[in-house]
């Protein structure tokens, strides 16, 4: 070790260039010799910083100076941040805090590596008050050599520091550390810590929990600390703890602490087995000295289970680590109990006595918990006496630790690998991929012959006008833009430009628009027969038209002019010659001639989705379906805020003004209120929009941001769930707004009374929770807590996918069943196989012992 620690010394001397630093490092080196881990690597920076400094645990960060060897940056610029500049900063508990150093670029620091192995990496993040640089408004990623640690994170809270830690298995020599920033952003960081880990903190195999069985190759994934809670006792500093490493106590975790009592002993007591790899680097005795258990178990009737829950983020797998020790029974084997995680019987009957030999002796347990179980975005831990006549009514445990680890794309936050690439769950895995194909393709090409036969057959001639089904169609009512007094519509910039083409044959352009001559548009609805209205809007009807080569286009026809409705129908038109998206209605052209303002729009055969949802004899549409179309409407909103020049919101989303083609391919429509609103900017305005989605934040402050969209296509999601009218004024008061009311019936766990009643069987419970709940924050008060609609779309996906799954499981275990009956029709076993099929793994016959494993792969994703 000591060996190590030299060579190691003699490296920093590269760039140390104090001498007396040296002496005192390696001081510092020897005196942690002592105890019973050494790093092998040890990088300390305190970015932004003059001089070094000093922790109350004696680690001492190096400054800038002395670390500028390790930083690779093009800029000249250096920017270093003091807090001592600005007097008005709250008194932070760290020093490391109190400096940042800020990179325009991209800049790498590097980190000799001498023996390869899991490192933590620690970073600390405090935007400091500056006069030239607005630290809570830099977006960066930072990411090493395999793995990306932050994507686009902002420290956008300026009195909350921000602490990362993160586990990484590193075998390079070089081990780079690079800061990313946003283009026109910039990155700041105001800490690191790059120091090894012992080899025996994180070994490569746990307990998988679904299916239950081992689970092997954590040593492949980068973990990112959570949480790290010391159940039962007082916060752990770093300077308490061999690795640095900070324990919070459990009770704002502990969700039933009527049940629960504290206990502890004195840190001495505790032993740790002889032999192993548990010692004091796993976590310190006092981890172990003190545990909550169970309050006087056996009066209360029935039975409960001690319970912790901590907020997680969906679609990443967690390691879950549990710390026990027996520090409350009087002899060996009295204490039996049962681990849940999520629900899953992690542990049945654990006997510590059996595991330790001895009394007051830790143990620890490893859980992954895979990304498919966490539907809620949170984990429940759970301890709870087991049925057996011997031995105590109690439960205990010490310690728990929850890691996120990588996902597919090597990442701890978002779906982008290293090199930029998306790696997310809408490009299906290779398992599925194969399930797919082998199952269904075969399937799917046969039907895919008899869709396109059935659609040709359907495209033939029908009279279309007779179902006058869309009652608001594109032009959606608004008590707020009728229109009533006639003004000059040639005073209209927007289509004066075009007074020169009005003599012209149908030929001119505007963008990839039409212009269309008025007579036209008179031959293509039968001179504006009444009989070919498909919708009556605030200023003017839809109408069927037929161009003359039987193209069928929707033609939206103004009826008077005031300045509103121009105002609109220009914004309609400057908006959607920019726009252009398989998800967003497309305009083919339009005609200003003989103050007429005419659209004319690609036709949507199967008119607003509504129209499907209630209120008609439509068929009923899937929760799949009903998912698709919804996944369609967030990639045209997507688009919108994200896809064009500018960031466009569109002020008026609701089920109505999304439209659905012969295909169901969803689009979104009417522009007439939609304004370039910058990302993330806010902007003042006139409130506009429709009853019932309108934002109440927007309502309240007439900011308006993109996060107001947002709103309002949650309340699409919940009118999609439960398919009635969002304003419904004949129900009782508490009803009458249906957002309001399936968000408190959620609350009180009854959303199932609201939900559709006619699809809710269908529904798997998984996809149903995702999707309750990016709908339920997409409800949220406050616009910031809202997600973006990329997130949106992602877990609509996600939905979608665990629906489809659900459906595949099914159909899977109709396919064992009846292949079980088939082989084992002499054994009367058979109903046994009905359950659960996982926990039916290892009595399975080879025969289907391969779909079971199917089984396996779909879920351990
Ligand atoms: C992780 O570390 C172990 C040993 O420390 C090594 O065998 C393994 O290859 C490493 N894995 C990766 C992905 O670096
Ligand atoms: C810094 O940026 C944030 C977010 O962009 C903004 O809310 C804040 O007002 C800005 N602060 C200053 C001092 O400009
Ligand atoms: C905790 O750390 C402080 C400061 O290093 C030290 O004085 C104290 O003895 C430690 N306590 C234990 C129980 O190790
Ligand atoms: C146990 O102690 C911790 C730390 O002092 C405290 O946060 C928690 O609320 C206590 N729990 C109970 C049930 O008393
Ligand atoms: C055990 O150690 C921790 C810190 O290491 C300290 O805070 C606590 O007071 C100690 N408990 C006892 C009972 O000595
Ligand atoms: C403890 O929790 C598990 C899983 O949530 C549950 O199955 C079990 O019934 C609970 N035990 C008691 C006694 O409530
Ligand atoms: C397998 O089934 C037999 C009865 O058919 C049962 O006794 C045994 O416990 C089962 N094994 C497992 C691991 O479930």
């Amino acid at each position: 070790m000591e060996v190590e620690n030299k060579v190691i010394i003699v490296k920093l001397s590269n760039f140390v260039s104090s001498l007396s630093l040296i002496l005192h490092l390696f001081l510092f080196t020897l005196a942690k010799c002592d105890s019973s881990f050494s790093p092998n690597v040890n990088y300390l920076i305190d970015c932004g910083s003059s001089h070094p400094t000093q922790l109350k645990d004696g680690r001492i960060f190096k400054s800038d100076r002395e670390t500028t060897s390790l930083l690779s940056t093009t800029e000249d610029l250096h920017i270093s941040l003091n807090s001592n500049l600005s007097p008005s900063i709250p008194s932070l508990s760290l020093p490391l805090y109190q400096t940042a150093r800020v990179f325009q670029e991209e800049s790498t620091y590097s980190f000799y590596i001498s023996k390869s192995g899991r490192l933590w990496i620690r970073l600390y993040f405090f935007p400091l008050p500056d006069p030239s640089f607005n630290l809570t408004s830099a977006v960066f990623s930072v990411q090493t050599n395999h793995h990306v640690l932050l994507h686009e994170f902002s420290a956008w809270n300026n009195d909350t520091p921000v602490f990362k830690e993160y586990l990484v298995n590193v075998s390079d020599s070089i081990f780079s550390l690079e800061f990313k920033p946003k283009k026109n952003s910039f990155a700041f960081i105001n800490a690191i810590e790059v120091v090894s880990a012992p080899d025996t903190l994180i070994s490569d195999s746990a307990t998988a929990l679904s299916p239950l069985g081992e689970f092997k190759g954590l040593l492949n994934s980068a973990l990112e600390v959570s949480y790290r809670i010391n159940v039962g006792g007082p916060v752990i500093t770093p300077d308490n703890d061999t690795l640095s490493r900070t324990w919070e106590t459990d009770g704002s975790y502990n969700i039933f602490p009527q049940g629960s009592v504290n206990v502890s002993v004195s840190n001495k007591s505790i032993k740790y087995p002889r032999t192993g790899i548990l010692t004091p680097l796993i976590a310190p005795n006092s981890v172990y000295a003190s545990a909550v258990h169970m309050k006087d178990a056996r009066v209360m009737e029935p039975n409960f289970n001690l319970s912790w829950v901590v907020n997680v983020e969906s679609g990443y797998s967690y390691l879950i680590r549990i710390h026990f020790c027996d520090i409350v029974s009087k002899s060996l084997n009295r204490l039996y109990f049962n681990v849940y995680i999520n629900g899953i019987e992690g542990v049945s009957s654990l006997d510590l006595s059996l595991q330790t030999k001895a009394l007051a002796t830790a143990f620890y347990k490893d859980f992954v918990l895979n990304a498919f179980s966490i539907t809620s975005g949170s984990i429940l831990v759970q301890v709870g006496p087991a049925n057996l006549q011997h031995g105590m009514t109690d439960a205990i445990a010490n310690g728990i630790e929850v890691m996120k680890m990588s996902n597919n794309a090597d990442s701890l936050d978002g779906f982008f690998s290293v090199d930029g690439k998306y790696k997310g769950p809408s490009s299906p895995t290779k398992a599925i991929k194969i399930f797919a194909c082998v199952g269904i393709a075969l399937a799917v090409t046969t039907m895919l012959l008899l869709a396109m036969i059935c659609i040709r057959w359907k495209k033939r001639p029908q009279d279309w006008e007779t179902h006058n089904r869309f009652s608001s169609w594109l032009l959606p009512f608004h008590s707020a833009r009728m229109v009533s007094s006639k003004s000059s519509f040639r005073s209209s910039n927007a289509f004066s430009s075009h007074k020169s083409n009005k003599h012209g044959h149908g030929v001119s352009q505007k963008g990839r628009e039409r212009f269309f001559p008025f007579s036209e548009m008179l031959q293509a609805t039968n001179n504006f027969d009444e009989k070919k209205v498909i919708g009556i809007g605030g200023f003017g009807k839809v109408y069927l038209g037929t161009l003359e080569d039987g193209t069928k286009v929707a033609i939206k026809r103004g009826s008077g002019s005031s300045e509103q409705g121009i105002n609109e129908f220009r914004t309609e038109l400057e908006m959607l010659s920019k726009l252009r998206h398989r998800h967003l209605v497309s305009l083919m052209g339009f005609c200003d001639e003989n103050s007429e303002m005419v659209l004319v729009y690609e036709y949507m055969a199967n008119g607003p989705f509504r129209s499907h949802l209630y209120g008609s004899n439509l068929p009923l549409l899937s929760w799949e379906k009903r998912l698709e179309i919804c996944i369609g409407a967030a990639r045209g909103l997507h688009y919108l805020h994200t896809g064009a020049a500018q960031s466009i919101t569109h002020r008026d989303v609701k089920t109505t003004n999304i439209l659905l083609d012969e295909n169901y391919v969803a689009k979104v429509s009417d522009f007439g209120l939609s304004k370039a609103v910058p990302e993330k900017a806010q902007v003042s305005t006139a409130v506009k929009g429709s009853l019932g989605y309108l934002d109440p934040e927007y309502y309240r402050t007439q900011q308006l941001t993109q996060k107001s969209d947002i709103y309002s296509f949650g309340v699409v999601l919940i009118e999609v769930l439960c398919a009635r009218p969002v304003i419904c004024p004949t129900l009782p008061r508490e009803e009458i707004n249906l957002a309001d009311w399936a968000m408190a019936q959620h609350r009180r766990r009854v959303l199932n009374e609201v939900i559709d009643p006619r699809i809710i069987k269908s529904i798997s419970p998984q996809s149903l929770n995702v999707f309750v709940q990016i709908a339920e924050r997409c409800l949220s008060d406050s616009g910031v807590d809202r997600p973006s609609v990329g997130d949106v779309l992602w877990h609509l996906e996600y939905a979608l996918r665990l629906q489809d799954d659900a459906t595949r499981i099914k159909e899977l275990d109709e396919k064992i069943e009846s292949i079980v009956t088939n082989e084992c029709n002499d054994n009367d076993n058979v109903a046994g196989h009905s359950g659960d099929p996982a926990s039916d793994v290892s009595n399975s016959t080879d025969a289907n012992s391969a779909l079971f494993s199917q089984i396996a792969n779909f879920q351990g994703r």
